[in-house]
């Protein structure tokens, strides 16, 4: 675990938890947009990040109580991508809050969202550009068709839920928001389109049709066990999904 950046001892971690929860933004830390189930802030100094977890209703509490909590979803599931070299957020400490709240607090991981890079980073306009956004989607597509062949889920691949991370010659993928994550063999198709159809999220300003071909064509190569035929359902299903779901869009 990269823990060398992070400094502050337990303790200090755990007074940060309180007035966090309590709205309270101590020195150093800010707080980041994220979900209305959760409160999310980083502290850039000591390179960490804090989420904070609220059960969603009722069912969500009951679900807790069979599959684990989402706090402790999201720090087992993370663990298991990284020991199969995925890369996902190192966890540092977690705990219990009042109102059956509980928190994590994980390494700050390098990069930035996919929908972030598409959109304000690589917006098409000089040919290095181009250059950068082809093989940004087609390294996505090889690191996504990776994780799934390994034989996860994500369950909640949204753009923003993927970072990455410029190294010199190649792109660092990161995942994030691993509380959904599944590890299923043989992988059902369901689950599979599911996970594409979230990535596929992003408009047609964002996402040109070659750009999700290129991604969908590295992704397939790594899934060597899926047949021609189910490949093409996919393809197709994802396509057509994508098209109803953006409606103005020339995807
Ligand atoms: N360990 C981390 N490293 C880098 N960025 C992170 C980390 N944890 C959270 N973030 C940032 O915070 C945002 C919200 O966190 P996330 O876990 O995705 O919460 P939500 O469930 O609300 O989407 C992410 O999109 C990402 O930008
Ligand atoms: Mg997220």
């Amino acid at each position: 675990m990269r823990c060398a950046a992070i400094s502050a001892e337990a303790e200090t971690l755990r007074e940060w938890a309180r007035q966090l929860a309590e709205d309270y933004l101590p020195d150093n830390w800010e707080r980041v947009s994220s979900s209305a189930f959760s409160r999310v802030a980083v502290n850039r100094k000591q390179q960490i990040y804090y989420k904070e977890y609220r059960a969603r209703s009722l069912a969500a509490v009951l679900k807790a109580r069979v599959k684990g909590s989402q706090a402790s979803r999201a720090r087992i599931n993370a663990d298991g991508l990284l020991e199969a070299g995925i890369d996902a957020p190192h966890n540092v400490l977690w705990g219990q809050l009042p109102g059956r709240r509980e928190y994590l607090f994980t390494v700050a991981e390098p990069g930035d969202g996919i929908d972030h890079w598409l959109s304000r980073t690589l917006p098409k306009r000089s040919k290095e550009q181009l250059l950068l956004r082809r093989q940004l989607l087609s390294e996505l597509g090889t690191f996504v068709g990776r994780v799934h062949a390994t034989g996860f889920v994500h369950g909640d691949l949204s753009p923003s839920n993927i970072l990455a991370a410029q190294l010199q010659d190649r792109f660092r993928f990161t995942l994030l928001n691993n509380e959904r994550n599944t590890r299923r063999h043989p992988m059902p198709g369901t689950l599979l389109l599911r996970d594409l159809l979230q990535l596929n999220i992003l408009p047609a300003s964002d996402l040109g049709k070659t750009d999700r071909m290129r991604f969908f064509c590295a992704w397939r190569r790594q899934m060597r066990t899926l047949s021609p035929v189910a490949a093409k359902i996919l393809a197709t299903e994802t396509c057509l999904r994508t098209l109803r779901r953006l409606p103005k869009a020339r995807v």
